[in-house]
């Protein structure tokens, strides 16, 4: 493994030495990057997270003392305390999110590149006295249960104390991560420095090759708690492809019938697209008896197991969730997971000291402050809470967390669904021919862009296996990757293509959503198991007439469904179009199978 340090360190005359003494680990590597860490950013001091409720505590009062956080009215909502962030630094940017491998070409043209010497002394620059004056936190963690084979350890140094905080309730953190280590293990480097929150010098910069990531200018969760995105998808997907495994972009559920058989499945939609709501399902009266429980609900690590099947983990500890939209009735999970020990972010505060955001239940608050703190009524024109406002919560609140999702084994993956956020061409639900066309179900999926990241509202964009900001390495290659792991796979998942959101010629949705995609979920499930007989269509497997059961639905009965189902030439037509324009981009890497894949779909289609 390459020196993952910064080009040219200042030279170590002891004047920048922080107190080193009785460290709670003795992993070598470590301490002499941590060391190195200490000596660019000189820090006054050094906490070394411990993960326990006194440091918990204490950092907290701290955080509310300085203002970084406001402590919400404790009744109600105990442990729970409100942050905002910079104006400017509300979501991911993906400008600013580097690739940094030896080549452009291994980083691939899906995402921004940079050769890492000339990143990494631009970051010298950057952050060269960093934390001058103030604690350099080092923040050990998992990601994943301890004693997983899939469990990686990371340790993030920040100098922020809202990062250390969340990071409590996003990963298993403290003593637990430096025993996973050991003396010699592998760890995954992050350093993390606020700086002055300056847009034009943030930088995401992941560097594959040396397993770390250096993060700037930015406090915003998805830039910054750097065993999420950056770990364990960006170069977690890297690791993925040199050690065989997968790190997805997909939530994990458990669905247990009346019977008490559970099937799991991973699901994978682009950001801010219902994931933490489906992965939270509440199934209606029709299914009395059924039950959703949540494994995870953003990241899915996966590896063969010895007998075949598809194993997962979710490597996280925690939900950062998107808050407008969540309500008793959308996700009645998530409201009762976000009552106690919840960090919230540019969401409103109340004057009573409770939070609100556009969409949750009741009516709006007379008056309160927005996300930027400004007066806020119900008459004002702008938005109370931020579209990408967000609640960090552990996963421990959740009411139907699965008692697998501490399994070290991972659970077995019987249903991968992909799905998009259309409002044409794609039918509710179908199920793709076998392995090979799965992958092309995933490859090319397509979806609206939402607030999760800065850009254009509405407009569609390709995210293949909704990996597009996350994929590590050429998305070519990827794509390559999926195939061979299925090939190591004699119980592969079956693969499905979900699409909550088409619309009808006058605008409304075609599907209900929400609870009602139990229906679907249930004829996958039967799918799986051989229970539910598929009509085959130019587009893949799909439910018969009667195959999803619709009983009970408001309105809403065969017609309806089978106009959601519809297969339109001419959308198809345009779609093909536009799947052209990825396959061109990712030519050079674009596994063949895939290209075979279109071309037997246009001949299926008769275009
Ligand atoms: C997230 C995202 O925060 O996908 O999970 O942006
Ligand atoms: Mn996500």
């Amino acid at each position: 493994m390459n020196d993952p340090r910064p080009a040219s360190l200042p030279p170590d005359d002891g004047s920048n030495r922080v107190d080193f003494s009785a460290p709670p680990t003795s992993h070598a590597g470590a301490l002499h990057w941590l060391a190195d860490m200490a000596r660019l950013c000189t820090p006054q001091r050094v906490h070394w997270c411990d993960g326990s409720e006194d440091e918990r505590a204490a950092l907290t009062a701290e955080a509310v003392k300085t203002g970084i956080l406001t402590a919400l009215d404790q009744r109600r909502l105990p442990n729970c305390h409100y942050h905002r962030s910079h104006p400017s630094d509300v979501a991911r940017v993906e400008e600013r999110t580097f690739i940094c491998t030896p080549t452009k070409d291994e980083a691939g043209p899906t995402n921004n590149w940079m050769e890492p010497a000339a990143m990494y002394e631009r970051l010298r620059t950057l952050t060269s006295g960093a934390m001058r004056g103030r604690t350099m936190y080092v923040i050990p963690y998992l990601m994943g249960p301890a004693g997983s084979p899939l469990t990686k350890v990371g340790i993030e140094v920040t100098d922020s104390i809202y990062v250390v905080l969340s990071m409590r309730v996003m990963t298993r953190m403290g003593a637990l991560a430096w025993k996973e280590l050991g003396e010699h293990g592998q760890f995954s480097r992050g350093l993390h420095c606020m700086l002055t929150i300056n847009p034009e010098q943030r930088y995401i910069a992941h560097f594959p090759h040396d397993n770390t990531v250096i993060s700037t200018n930015s406090n915003y969760g998805g830039n910054v708690l750097l065993g999420k995105k950056c770990l364990a998808l960006r170069l977690g997907s890297w690791l993925g492809n040199r050690e065989g495994w997968l790190a997805e972009h997909m939530l994990i559920m458990g669905v247990e019938s009346p019977e008490g058989e559970k099937t799991y499945v991973a699901a994978a939609f682009p950001s801010a697209c219902g994931k933490t709501n489906f992965a939270m399902l509440i199934p209606p009266k029709r299914f009395n008896g059924w039950k959703i429980w949540t494994v995870g609900d953003d990241i899915a690590w996966m590896r063969p197991g010895a007998d075949g099947k598809l194993y997962a983990i979710n490597p996280e500890n925690g939900y950062f969730g998107v808050a407008p939209g969540t309500n008793g009735l959308t996700n009645p999970m998530a409201m009762a997971t976000i009552r106690n020990n919840t960090i919230y972010t540019n969401v409103a505060l109340t004057p009573d000291g409770d939070v609100w955001w556009e969409g949750k239940d009741g009516t709006a608050p007379m008056s309160c402050l927005d996300w930027r703190g400004n007066a806020w009524t119900p008459r004002s024109e702008t938005k109370a809470a931020h579209p990408n406002s967000r609640f960090c919560a552990p996963m421990s609140n959740n009411p139907s967390l699965a008692p697998e999702a501490n399994d070290p084994a991972g659970v077995p993956i019987s249903a991968i669904i992909f799905g998009g956020r259309r409002a044409s061409t794609y039918p509710v639900v179908m199920q793709g021919f076998n392995w090979a066309h799965g992958v092309y179900l995933g490859a090319t999926m397509g979806s609206e862009m939402t607030a999760a990241a800065a850009g254009t509202l509405g407009q569609v964009r390709r995210d293949p296996m909704a990996m597009l900001p996350f994929c590590g390495y050429h998305m070519g290659d990827y794509f390559g990757h999926w195939l061979d792991v299925g090939k190591k796979l004699a119980h592969p998942p079956r693969i499905f293509h979900v699409n909550w959101f088409r619309k009808g010629a006058d605008g409304h949705f075609e599907w209900p959503g929400f609870g009602e995609n139990m229906r679907v979920l249930k004829w996958i499930i039967d799918r799986c198991h051989g229970r539910a007989i598929g009509e085959e269509t130019p587009l893949g497997w799909m439910p018969e007439p009667g195959g999803i059961d619709l009983a009970g639905m408001e309105n809403y009965g065969e017609p309806e469904f089978a106009a959601a189902q519809r297969i339109d030439n001419d959308e198809w037509r345009h779609e093909l179009e536009l799947q052209s324009e990825l396959f061109e981009r990712l030519s050079s890497r674009m596994p063949k199978e895939l290209v075979y894949e279109r071309e037997l779909l246009r001949s299926r289609l008769g275009l």
